[in-house]
């Protein structure tokens, strides 16, 4: 046989070789794709699919606060963010009108609130407050401050709340003050009062 034959021959086993290893390699990568497809197609299809749990996250909740002394705050967890109650006091709505010079958005114009709550108040009703308990400026929770010029807080704070992480204050409505980080007065979501001392917090609706 001559040396070119040989070569020739070579190489065409050569060839062969290489189109059973594509062959080989194209159809392992084919089972490899149609496995990864079947893995990432569950995460989609149950996303698709909202769980029992995730419906109950958004569904409205039931704040009764018929133990709930004037003066205090409670929280519930509503769509996973903390929610505040507040009964508020005669003398605690009193403080609201007067602070209107010292807000950046006393009448709420720019913030989030029902129709039904655009007022000094924000409220349904001026003694029970509710709003989100989630600072406007980066998400943290305020303190609820309801003392009268407090030490740390100076002797112009009629009570309100007070975000540490950065400082921002809220009278006691919710409406941010000039001057601090916060943009926003707080946010006050839908609500409806099913009784005198139990609200529905997630559906509009107003007084009962
Ligand atoms: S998060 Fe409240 S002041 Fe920054």
């Amino acid at each position: 046989m001559s040396e070119d034959k040989k070569t020739v021959n070579l190489d065409e086993h050569a060839d062969k070789v290489d189109l059973k290893k594509r062959r080989t390699l194209t159809a392992a990568t084919a089972v490899m794709g149609a496995i990864g497809s079947a893995y990432v197609a569950v995460p989609f299809l149950s996303s698709w699919l909202p769980s029992a749990k995730a419906k109950a996250a958004g569904a409205p909740v039931e704040a009764d606060f018929s133990k709930l002394e004037e003066g205090q705050l409670m929280r519930v967890k509503w769509r996973g963010k903390p929610v505040w109650l507040v009964r508020r006091t005669d003398a605690m709505v009193a403080t609201l009108e007067p602070l209107n010079d010292q807000l950046r958005d006393p009448d709420s114009d720019q913030s989030e609130q029902p129709s039904y709550c655009k007022n000094t108040a924000r409220a349904i009703k001026p003694e029970v407050f509710v709003a989100l308990g989630v600072c406007t400026h980066l998400g943290c929770s305020p303190s609820f401050r309801p003392e009268i010029a407090p030490a740390d807080l100076g002797a112009n704070w009629k009570g309100g709340f007070f975000c540490p992480c950065h400082g921002s204050r809220f009278d006691l409505a919710g409406r941010v003050f000039k001057g601090v980080p916060a943009p926003l007065n707080l946010v006050i979501p839908p609500h409806k009062f099913l009784s005198d001392t139990v609200v529905l917090i997630g559906e509009d609706g107003g007084a009962a």
